[in-house]
């Protein structure tokens, strides 16, 4: 059995990992270390909950007498930190959370990993550490780092960081580097889930600026499949990018989820530019491919409308969120504010 301290399960990428990994290896013991902020959210990982290879443990990865606690109590042997702030929009309201959990809260892990000898940590980064691209080029893992945001700048340091434990320490860390994900149980404030909500509400769509910034998207279990290849088999003290090949303008995103919910482009409102806004990312996954013969399952077109299938059939999901309702239940069951 691998007991396996995987951080931040309960959001959008962390629960989707778990729900599928799960279902996947009966070799895994997966001990879930959530803080539940806003972003985690309980009812993502039902389908998991019952499994008797999986626990749950609300905590914050910065509290270090926790997590040595939870190491010597489950014999963590491997760690997957997916535990972060993740949004930019946040990052520029407020950047301290972003360097108390992306930073702070990685080197507690880091620190406590090294002291009882893990055998595999994988940090899950972003492509966001590179910067923004012009027109031409894609992201590659040589390409130099140069984030922008707090966010991307928090990531960084903690990806960095990392990396140096393997240097020094000899750690066994391994890194990936994604493309911005979509699917299932996304907090609606990113992109895509905002604007299906919005679209289905009859509410305005906010895109920033011009609407010709790229991204280049990745459908979730694309992305978790690969964190898991790289967990097995990545080389010790690497960087692994991944993405599909996937770019698209957000505005042609926008108007795909109004087209296919038969709703007005009317509904498009053009707003104010985010702050530093990176232009356009684009991701080089040929490492992963050539090297762990990784390639993505999923095409965008099949994906996306997976996707916003999932939210018109689970709007009782988001309706909770939206409403503060979840926030409170599991407040009052875990005492958090
Ligand atoms: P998310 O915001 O949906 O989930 C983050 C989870 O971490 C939440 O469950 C939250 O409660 C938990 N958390 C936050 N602070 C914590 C703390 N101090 N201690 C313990 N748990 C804490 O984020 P996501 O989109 O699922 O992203 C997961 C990871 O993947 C992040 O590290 C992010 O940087 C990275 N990433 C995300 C994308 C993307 O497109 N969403 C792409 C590449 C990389
Ligand atoms: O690239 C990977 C990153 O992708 C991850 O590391 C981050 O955790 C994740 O949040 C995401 O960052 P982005 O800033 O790219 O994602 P977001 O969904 O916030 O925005 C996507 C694009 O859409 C971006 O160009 C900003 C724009 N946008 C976003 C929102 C929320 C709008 O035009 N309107 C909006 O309301």
């Amino acid at each position: 059995m691998k007991n396996i301290l995987v951080t931040g399960g309960a959001g959008f990428i962390g629960s989707n990992y778990i729900n599928h990994i799960l279902y996947e290896r009966d070799d895994y013991n997966i001990i879930n270390l959530d803080k539940l902020t806003y972003a985690g959210n309980l009812e993502n990982l039902k389908k998991s909950e019952t499994k008797k290879n999986y626990q749950f443990i609300q905590g914050d990865i910065g509290n270090a007498e926790l997590i040595r606690f939870i190491f010597e109590k489950y014999k963590i042997k491997y760690v997957i930190n997916f535990a972060a702030e993740s949004h930019v929009d946040r990052s520029i309201l407020g950047s301290e959370i972003f360097f108390k959990t992306n930073v702070l809260g990685t080197n507690v892990l880091l620190e406590t990993a090294r002291y009882f000898e893990v055998e595999k940590f994988l940090q899950v980064s972003t492509d966001e550490v590179y910067g923004s691209l012009g027109e031409e080029g894609k992201f590659s893992e040589n390409t130099q780092i140069s984030p922008n945001s707090p966010y991307s700048s928090s990531k960084a340091s903690s990806d960095l960081m990392a990396l140096s434990f393997y240097h020094t320490y000899g750690m066994p860390v391994v890194i990936t580097r994604c493309s911005n994900n979509y699917g299932p149980f996304q907090f609606p404030e990113k992109l895509i889930p905002l604007m299906i909500i919005n679209a289905l509400n009859n509410r305005k769509l906010p895109v920033y600026g011009d609407g010709l910034n790229v991204r280049d998207w990745i459908y979730v279990i694309d992305h978790n499949k690969a964190i898991n290849l790289v967990f097995e088999e990545g080389k010790l003290g690497e960087v692994y990018n991944i993405g599909a090949s996937n770019e698209m303008k957000n505005i042609q995103i926008v108007k795909l989820i109004l087209n296919h919910l038969n709703q007005s482009e009317d509904l498009i409102q053009f707003v104010k530019d985010r702050p530093g806004h990176d232009r356009r990312y684009a991701i080089d996954s040929t490492k992963i491919q050539s090297q762990l013969g990784w390639k993505p399952a999923f095409s965008f077109e099949q994906a996306i409308v997976k996707t916003i299938d999932w939210y018109i059939e689970n709007k009782l999901w988001w309706q909770r969120i939206i409403s503060g309702e979840y926030q409170k239940y599991y407040s009052e069951q875990y005492k958090t504010n």
